[in-house]
């Protein structure tokens, strides 16, 4: 339904835009398979699995893109082909590598388009500087797209890999334009010619992307009257750059050889068809010897290889001597039918210039409003002084209005069904969860107990378990916000609400404040305005990004991408006491955060944001910022790179150390290394914890590993894909990691270092299981959220953490303090980290 509205906002849009390549950019098949594998052929293949059905944008299938045969060489001429089934205009091209789930390697760097209307005619498509050579990819996932300056009007398109050394290439494609309706294949006109204006440079009145024959009339081919860019009043002016004047019109003298009186051109269709009218985009600045033409005759041809009929349709114009708009011309064609059509269009002045072409034929039934084969709408032309759109546009408003008014009730009533829903019991699983956990209930606080633990089947249902949750009393509250965390603005103290209020803790507008602009959950900090942020308030300095030299992708979050690039002369460029690590004289590596071009303000702010808060950061266990690019866009930072990968990543693919793992070099990490990493952690949480930074969303998924297995605090926020399930969504709203988070985050919407203590104790139990496991893994999230109102109730029912086994018991301790009810009766990270060394030494 949405996507309806936006096809009739889009077509009501079109109306006022002068140009129709602008709107016609509808994806014609490759991605959703509206284009069938018989009609994507090629000149070759390398093999089954790389052969032309592959070359579909974004798809996987096979080994992920067409790749031809051998190597590519610079004289190849080797091609992938695409059948449209319909004459399309084509306005765009986009086209990626062949990325296979990460294995792939190859993209195209450049490429050529060939095109055809019938399938034996190619043209080589040209820009309008006549260049043939379209600039393609640079990595194998990225999509480039290429706007079509001219677009074309084809039904089969080749695009032509080129390369200039020895090299495979892979391509995968999607073709965007809208059918063209029109049925016209070609044009034939005299030659345009040159007007020297006085006082103005000469304007070149030539159809220069013409793709048909130019010898003394063009013939044969289709061009500037066809490529949808509708001049302006004054020809002198044009829509595109860097082209001379006059380019947008085609334009004859009355007293020049072959246009005596007139000017005759010839118009071929694909197939017969009833003609109701032309429309002719004429210019009309009399003031300089320019008007429309003032009669029009046409002759018909019911076949090519037919005699033109002796019946002509004549159309006189009213001419205008006041208005100097350019403006379309409507010829009625009376219902004619044809294959070609001849007309003479006779001057009304010295000069006569047309800007576009249109025809409308009976298989039509609205000349404005045509529907495309794919079912979108088209809205052919754009006459505000002749017809006008004001009706259509006046239907369309309306429906979408009343669209909108149905969108709304159906939104309303499908809450209120939810609601109902949510109040009924649901059906209750009477089922024993055997799970294996430990109690810290009274009966026992052993924490090596492993128990079946029973769970009352009306917790499973969450509307129960969302009224089951704390009333908490503003004693309790008040407790819950003192604490011995001393946390100025970041700590929400709200007023007593359960977690079923109707004003969540989590707006939506919080949380996203929170997250950093690649996707990053910024720490939170005190008294810092988005507003004020300008090039001053960033101490990192300004590297020039021409040194950074792409290698490959680390990630991606929502707003961005992160790259791993070669920093060159960044030792130098950062000076005496650089903080990179020995280099060993290899090249030095970055990891450079890059926000997306399209990026809205905010995002630009919170980027810029982030890095403020990162470039005050300065501890060995702390992902450190070394640099950034801002002064242009795409802004980006750039901080150490971690050869290892995030600590998550990093754990669960390992053993612990033992004479198996030496055996069958299966890679392992001894005990040592888990209780060196952990220290790490606290090391740089106490140094946050220090600057009263919060943290919010400690993990290892959070931690990166270098390759001397030092550990460095970052924060890639909750947009990764591979880590979405440690994230629960609340209706919709906020995206919370409520397997990290202490009891008073969840129920009270209360982040402190306290709260990242909780969360240090998770990430000790992570670390200790090698990440094998999630935390809490047999308890669905609901199930998590109702042990967390266990915590609150303190009964002895909530269900802790086991202890993993490779966990000495004195660690296991450190993480049930962690855990404590009170907030007063966790240990602080200065605490952890003795602890911690000390067991390091023991
Ligand atoms: N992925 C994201 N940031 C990274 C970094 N700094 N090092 C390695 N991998 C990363």
């Amino acid at each position: 339904m949405l996507l309806f509205l936006l096809l009739i906002l889009q077509t009501s849009l079109k109306g006022s835009c002068t140009s129709v390549s602008g709107h016609c950019r509808f994806p014609l098949g490759m991605e959703d398979g509206r284009v069938k594998d018989k009609d994507i052929t090629a000149s070759s293949k390398w093999y089954e699995t790389t052969g032309p059905q592959f070359a579909r944008l974004n798809r996987e299938e096979g080994d992920g893109a067409w790749c031809p045969e051998g190597q590519l060489q610079h004289s190849d001429s080797q091609y992938l082909q695409v059948d449209l089934s319909v004459l399309t205009f084509l306005t765009l091209v986009g086209t990626q590598g062949r990325y296979a789930r990460g294995l792939g390697k190859e993209f195209a760097r450049a490429y050529r388009l060939n095109y055809s209307r019938d399938g034996l005619t190619w043209k080589a498509w040209k820009n309008r500087q006549g260049n043939t050579v379209i600039e393609g990819n640079k990595n194998t996932y990225a999509i480039v797209y290429k706007e079509l300056h001219p677009s074309i009007i084809a039904r089969y398109v080749r695009l032509i890999p080129v390369t200039e050394l020895s090299s495979t290439v892979c391509m995968r494609v999607e073709l965007y334009g809208c059918p063209w309706h029109d049925g016209l294949i070609s044009y034939s006109a005299p030659e345009g010619q040159l007007m020297m204006p006085p006082g103005y440079p000469p304007a070149s009145l030539n159809d220069s992307i013409y793709d048909g024959t130019h010898e003394r009339s063009c013939s044969g081919g289709l061009g500037q009257l066809t490529d949808g860019v509708v001049g302006m009043d004054d020809f002198l002016l044009t829509h595109e750059k860097q082209v001379w004047s006059g380019y947008d019109y085609l334009g004859w003298r009355n007293d020049s050889q072959g246009t005596q009186g007139h000017v005759e051109m010839e118009f071929v269709f694909d197939r017969q068809r009833n003609f109701t009218s032309m429309k002719v985009h004429s210019n009309n600045l009399f003031t300089r010897g320019v008007k429309i033409f003032s009669s029009v005759s046409c002759w018909f041809k019911p076949r090519l290889i037919a005699n033109w009929e002796q019946e002509t349709v004549t159309f006189r114009t009213v001419l205008d001597d006041r208005n100097p708009s350019a403006r379309y011309v409507t010829v009625p064609l009376n219902q004619r039918t044809a294959k070609a059509l001849r007309c003479r269009f006779y001057f009304a002045d010295v000069w006569m210039m047309f800007s576009e072409i249109s025809f409308q034929s009976g298989e039509n039934p609205h000349p404005d409003l045509k529907t495309s084969t794919h079912g979108e709408l088209k809205v052919k032309s754009n006459d505000p002084t002749e017809e006008t759109n004001t009706p259509i546009l006046i239907g369309c408003l309306v429906t979408i209005i009343l669209l909108l008014v149905v969108i709304i009730f159906l939104i309303l009533w499908c809450q209120c069904v939810c609601k109902v829903l949510e109040k009924a019991p649901r059906r209750i699983l009477d089922e024993e969860v055997t799970i294996r956990l430990s109690s810290c209930s009274p009966a026992n606080t052993d924490p090596h107990y492993e128990r079946v633990f029973l769970l009352d089947p009306q917790y499973q249902n969450p509307a129960v378990l969302r009224n089951k949750l704390p009333e908490l009393p503003q004693s309790a509250e008040a407790s819950a916000c003192g604490g011995g965390y001393a946390e100025p603005d970041v700590t929400q103290c709200t007023p007593h609400q359960s977690f079923h209020s109707n004003a969540p803790h989590y707006a939506e507008t919080d949380i996203i404040r929170l997250q950093g602009v690649t996707g990053s959950n910024m720490y939170a900090v005190p008294a810092l305005t988005v507003d004020s942020l300008t090039r001053k308030d960033i101490s990192a300095a300004e590297f020039p990004r021409q040194q950074l030299i792409f290698r490959e992708k680390l990630g991606e979050g929502q707003f961005g991408e992160v790259h791993l690039c070669e920093a060159e002369g960044l030792p130098e460029f950062l000076g005496e006491g650089s903080p990179l690590p020995d280099r060993d004289s290899r090249p030095v590596l970055v990891a450079v955060k890059q926000l997306r071009a399209d990026a809205t303000l905010q995002a630009r702010n919170d980027f810029l944001k982030e890095i403020k808060i990162m470039s005050r950061l300065d501890d060995p266990n702390i992902i450190r910022l070394l640099c950034v690019c801002v002064s242009s866009d795409p802004l980006c930072m750039v901080t150490e790179y971690m050869e290892n990968g995030d600590l998550n990543m990093f754990l669960s693919q390992r053993e612990i150390e033992s004479t198996l793992t030496h055996a069958n070099s299966i890679p392992s990490v001894s005990l040592c290394d888990l209780l060196h990493m952990a220290v790490q952690i606290s090391s740089g949480m106490k140094y946050l914890a220090s600057l009263n930074f919060v943290h919010r969303d400690l993990a290892t998924r959070n931690c990166l590993v270098d390759r001397r297995l030092t550990i460095k605090i970052a924060d890639f926020g909750m947009s990764r894909n591979l880590y979405s399930s440690d994230y629960y969504r609340i209706q919709g709203r906020a995206v919370l990691p409520i397997r990290w988070m202490a009891w008073e985050s969840i129920l009270l919407g209360k982040f402190t270092t306290a709260s990242d203590v909780w969360a240090f104790g998770v990430t000790l139990w992570e670390i200790f299981t090698l990440c094998k496991e999630q935390p809490y893994s047999l308890l669905s999230d609901e199930q998590v959220i109702e042990n967390t109102g266990e915590f609150f109730r303190n009964q002895g029912r909530q269900i802790f953490l086991y202890s993993p086994p490779l966990c000495p018991p004195s660690l296991f301790e450190v993480m049930m303090r962690c855990w404590s009810r009170n907030i007063t009766d966790r240990p602080t990270f200065d605490g952890i980290y003795q602890t911690l060394r000390r067991h390091v030494r023991e």
